[in-house]
């Protein structure tokens, strides 16, 4: 395994060669051309495709632009990033002045979550020896192009994660989302347009370079192209992150290519994270592809796969994640405010033995309002996984309010 900082070594295994085929051999256009064919999209939760992304910032009016990094991590369950970052800081830098180039920016943020002060630091070192090198600066590898990056750092809000609330925290100010639209490709940090992407679709667009747009192709299909980075937890023998195809089986992400195989007979599996949803083992054959778990509400987001076995009480579960969109809501629009905490209240009485077998009804309208009526993706996703427990693992609903609670 290589020193994560040490720049020398990373490039002897190929760091920076699609850089610099960007910087001699392509034009901004080339790059967004092959990221669009490689069909790549966005890793951090809503998979919108990222050379469109690309395109649109390119295209919109108005000076300086940025890129960002987005590198909140800050999904429950979700560590990925931490790691790709730790390891290897210099593959997701090297996407993100790509990104720049393509768009024409000339200054860039690094978003690291709070509570990462180890990743901040690697990252930090990483910023410093590029500089050094000649990478990040003035004249890039002698081509004339001008790009700097830095560090930003979060407070420890979710909310912060979302793109909108990014760049308020990133302007000094309290992370509320704003309205969309406008979108971040016109009117994103300043005010300018802004091409924002997670860190593990920036780590991939070096090799998309390298290799040309065909080379992820390879892998997977549809709307789901490419490998994908998945952190397991829960109960499963080996937790971690692991990378695989899109359309590997979900049963064999954790028997076959990671997690060692599931520690107790399995309950259920969020997906996701708590904006995912649960998956009942009967559909544990299912296809890691958004086309296959969207319809089953537990889509693969930033690719959580926490595992819970027989002995968990999920309602229990259920409750914590209720509670902690309680907390994490910043309380800008009123469907999420008190959403929030109605489904937190409902869930309490069912799980205390004070349900009513219409309570069920009341959750399920709550949720379907707040999908269609919040201002962002926290609250449009807070239901989700309760959704997904009244879809799949009714008898649950169904025992608790016959028997008087948990
Ligand atoms: C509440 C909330 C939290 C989010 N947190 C993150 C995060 O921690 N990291 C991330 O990359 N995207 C996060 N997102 C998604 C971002 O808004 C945005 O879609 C993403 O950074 C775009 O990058 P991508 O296209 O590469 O996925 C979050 C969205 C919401 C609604
Ligand atoms: S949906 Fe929730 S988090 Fe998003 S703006 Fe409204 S109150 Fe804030």
């Amino acid at each position: 395994m290589l020193d994560p900082t040490d720049l020398d070594a990373h490039r002897a295994e190929g760091a920076f060669t699609g850089l610099n085929k960007a910087l001699t051999a392509m034009t901004p256009e080339d790059v967004i051309e092959q990221i669009k064919m490689s069909g790549l999209a966005g890793r951090g939760g809503a998979g919108f495709p990222t050379g469109l992304k690309l395109q649109f910032t390119r295209a919109a009016t108005g000076m300086p632009k940025y890129v960002v990094c987005n590198f909140d991590e800050s999904e429950p369950g979700t560590f990925k990033d931490r790691v790709l970052m730790q390891g290897d800081p210099f593959r997701t830098i090297e996407g993100v002045i790509l990104s720049a180039y393509a768009v024409g920016a000339t200054e860039g943020f690094i978003f690291i979550r709070g509570e990462y002060p180890e990743a901040a630091a690697v990252v930090q070192e990483a910023i410093d020896t590029l500089y050094d090198a000649g990478l990040l600066g003035k004249d890039i590898m002698g081509s004339g192009f001008d790009f700097d990056l830095s560090i930003r750092r979060g407070a420890g809000a979710y909310i912060c994660g979302e793109e909108t609330a990014l760049f308020e925290a990133i302007e000094g100010k309290q992370g509320f989302p704003r309205l969309k639209p406008p979108f971040p490709t016109t009117h994103g940090v300043f005010g300018r347009p802004t091409a924002i992407s997670n860190v593990e679709t920036l780590a991939l667009m070096p090799d998309i370079v390298r290799n040309g747009g065909e080379w992820l192709k390879q892998w997977g299909g549809g709307k789901s192209v490419g490998i994908k980075l998945f952190c397991l937890s829960g109960h499963v023998k080996q937790p971690g992150v692991v990378e695989v195809p899109y359309g590997t089986t979900v049963r064999d992400l954790v028997e076959r290519f990671g997690g060692g195989g599931f520690d107790g007979a399995p309950q259920a599996i969020l997906m996701g994270g708590a904006a995912g949803g649960f998956l009942h083992p009967d559909n544990f054959d299912t296809p890691l592809t958004n086309e296959a778990l969207n319809p089953l509400g537990a889509p693969i987001g930033s690719g959580v796969v926490m595992v819970f076995n027989q002995n968990v009480d999920l309602g229990a579960v259920l409750k914590t994640l209720a509670r902690f969109f309680v907390h994490e809501s910043c309380g800008k629009c009123v469907p999420c405010r008190v959403g929030t905490v109605q489904i937190a209240k409902l869930l309490d009485r069912i799980t205390g033995g004070d349900g009513a077998p219409d309570d069920l009804a009341r959750l399920e309208s709550l949720g379907q309002m707040m999908r269609k009526s919040c201002l962002c993706g926290l609250g449009m996703s807070a239901p989700n996984a309760m959704l997904s427990t009244l879809a799949h693992f009714r008898p649950m609903y169904d025992r608790l309010i016959a028997g008087g609670g948990a």
